[in-house]
């Protein structure tokens, strides 16, 4: 089967699934290929304030652009990740269309789960074209990473469709389901793709059927398709990565349920001296990487490292909104550097903000620290 190339104005046309680039295999090989963005030059407030209106326009868009994308960070969380995935997709290479297990990553929102798994399918990417070359021997292009979002109410008929979309199957939309689904496997076999990752697996659970019928599909992809089908999302290890309301007596269901390896992501922790590190680690590769007039050694990890972990409770995904937001206005205002006084001027996620109230507290009594205390 040779693949169509899609239009590069292509976009995803289920409303249900996430409109990301990543929605088709040319918009995914982009971001594998993409060059390491080059940081700005760092000029000091007075520098600064010697450039023209335009000059400094354009220094200004750049750093913002930079602090934006910071990352991703070989945190702890990603790094133990990253040798789970290697270590299973490793071991799950059997020759033949025998079934390869399933995993599936738990965690709550801003952790660094879809970053982690997104860094990780790039490197497993890149390294089986290494291997094998850009095309399998039957001549089809080679895609070995598939990666699909979940959205609200996703149908069966969406997720085939989606998967379609992603090799730019050129079916017509007036297929159904089960159509769909055998052009689906078609492309996996064709073009040998060996992991598919299926994101925010929970919006599942919040639809209206329970999503049960779509979950079984994902029991039958996970059995006959020869990949490794890597699901993400919040609460699969409590649930099941099978949804409530399916029937576990069923012999073939609870045979993708023994082979599914559980991983789990988790904040930083500053209970123990080695999370106060990692911590404080962290803090210290975000500070390098600022481009602001002002800013000084230190700035984060000696003096707001209580009052971050507090705001963020330990998840990266808010430390680092944090960070956008507060070198947005510290670029805006002229004040080029981060300080207490910026960050408390505004706000971020809801959940952090609740959590971030009872932290404060056990700071004030000195309960908890981040500071090392050796
Ligand atoms: N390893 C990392 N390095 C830098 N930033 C990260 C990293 N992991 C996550 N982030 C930041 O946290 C945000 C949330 O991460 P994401 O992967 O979307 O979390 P999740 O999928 O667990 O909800 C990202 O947009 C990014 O800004
Ligand atoms: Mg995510």
């Amino acid at each position: 089967m040779s693949t169509a190339t899609a239009a590069p104005h292509a976009k995803a046309k289920s409303p249900q699934l996430d409109n990301l680039t990543f929605a088709r295999k040319e918009g995914w090989r982009d971001a594998v290929d993409a060059p390491k963005r080059v940081s700005p030059e760092l000029l000091s407030t007075r520098q600064i304030r010697r450039l023209s209106d335009s000059a400094a326009d354009i220094y200004n868009q750049r750093r913002t652009d930079w602090h934006n994308n910071l990352g991703p960070f070989k945190t702890p969380q990603l790094v133990a990740l990253h040798d789970d995935l290697w270590d299973i997709l490793d071991a799950n290479s059997q020759d033949g269309n025998r079934a390869k297990g399933a995993v599936a990553l738990d965690g709550y929102p801003g952790l660094g789960k879809s970053c982690a798994v997104e860094e990780f399918a790039k490197q497993f990417h890149q390294r089986e074209i290494r291997r094998h070359g850009p095309y399998t021997r039957a001549g089809d292009e080679r895609w070995p990473v598939c990666r699909i979002g979940m959205r609200g109410n996703t149908s069966m008929k969406d997720f085939n469709a989606a998967l379609c979309d992603f090799y730019a199957h050129p079916g017509k939309r007036g297929a159904t389901t089960e159509q769909l689904g055998k052009w689906a496997l078609d492309c996996v076999l064709s073009c040998e793709t060996r992991l598919l990752i299926i994101d925010d697996l929970h919006f599942l659970h919040w639809q209206h059927h329970g999503g049960v019928e779509i979950g079984n599909h994902f029991k039958y992809i996970a059995n006959d398709f020869p990949l490794t089908l890597l699901s993400i999302g919040i609460g699969l290890g409590e649930r099941g990565v099978l949804m409530e309301g399916i029937s576990y007596d069923d012999a073939v269901l609870a045979q993708t349920t023994r082979r599914t390896t559980m991983l789990e992501m988790r904040p930083y922790a500053i209970s123990t001296e080695r999370g106060r590190r990692q911590w404080r680690q962290l803090l210290m590769t975000v500070e390098q990487r600022l481009i602001l007039g002002s800013k000084r050694r230190g700035m984060l990890v000696d003096d707001l490292s209580d009052y971050l972990f507090e705001r963020s409770t330990g998840h990266i995904g808010s430390l680092m909104e944090l960070i956008r937001r507060g070198c947005t206005r510290a670029i805006r205002t002229r004040t080029e550097t981060l300080n207490r006084e910026l960050f408390e001027s505004f706000k971020i996620d809801s959940a952090a903000e609740r959590a971030r109230r009872e932290l404060a507290v056990a700071f004030r009594t000195r309960r908890l620290t981040t500071r090392p205390l050796r």
